[in-house]
């Protein structure tokens, strides 16, 4: 029988995680996590609710009172938090912008890693985020660090934000990329890094499919020599 793999994606802000990994996980019939929008829902929890955002102990306390949710959605997953929909919310650019400080916290980090790893414990699942191979699931069998070049993925962000009305100029989007990958390259605790085992797919001159089926071809190589 076919083995029902742990699949970790990491790498930097737009480099393709997400839309691949959700493609990824329909071709083997896995499920799909996207850890960056439980980050993002947290961001946007503690921003609703006047919880500093560097208040560690403020933060970890509001999320007792949080359960993040995922339900299939085209083209996005929608997110929920305590049954709201809050899949637009967390896309805002003011959540983008915050979501590196809530993911500095190493009580954010720990709880939000443990729900991630009992979601992933069954196996058939493809998770993406910043430390997936390093940390949340370092016995995954399969794990990409996907980047493309910082200005073809402003490029790439620029041109899903007009079909979504967000107006950022390309350069400012670039610049807040750059910036949020320096953020989450240099924090403490468990910083965006390629685990030692990862294979690296550079997707700057590649298209969504031709990324898709290399990530594809890997995991048979992996799954068949198991
Ligand atoms: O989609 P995009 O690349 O813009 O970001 P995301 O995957 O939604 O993640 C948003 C933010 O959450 C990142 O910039 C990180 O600060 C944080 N994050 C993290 O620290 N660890 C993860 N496993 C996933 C996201
Ligand atoms: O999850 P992450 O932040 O890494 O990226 P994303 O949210 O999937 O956004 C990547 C954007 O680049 C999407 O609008 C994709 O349609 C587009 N894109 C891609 O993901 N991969 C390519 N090879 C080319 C374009």
């Amino acid at each position: 029988a076919e083995q029902a793999l742990q699949v970790a994606i990491d790498g930097p802000a737009s480099a393709g995680k997400s839309t691949v990994a959700k493609l990824v996980a329909k071709r083997f019939g896995y499920i799909y996590v996207d850890t960056g929008a439980m980050y993002r829902a947290v961001t946007y929890w503690a921003m609703t609710h006047q919880v500093a955002l560097t208040d560690e102990a403020a933060v970890a306390e509001l999320m007792q009172t949080l359960t993040i949710s995922f339900k299939p959605g085209e083209p996005d997953q929608l997110v929920f938090a305590n049954g709201e929909d809050i899949t637009a919310a967390i896309r805002q650019p003011d959540v983008t912008n915050n979501v590196s400080t809530i993911a500095a916290l190493s009580k954010v980090r720990t709880i939000l890693t443990a729900q991630q790893r009992q979601i992933a414990a069954a196996g058939g699942v493809v998770m993406d985020g910043r430390d997936i191979g390093s940390t949340v699931l370092p016995q995954a069998e399969v794990k990409i660090f996907l980047v493309a070049s910082a200005a073809e993925r402003a490029k790439r962000r620029y041109a899903e934000n007009i079909t979504k009305g967000i107006n950022t100029p390309l350069a400012q989007l670039q610049a807040e990329i750059e910036l949020r990958d320096h953020k989450d390259s240099t924090r403490k605790v468990s910083p965006l890094t390629q685990a030692a085992d990862a294979v690296l797919v550079d997707t700057t001159p590649m298209s969504i499919n031709e990324v898709v089926d290399t990530i594809a071809n890997i995991i048979k190589k992996q799954s068949s020599a198991i």
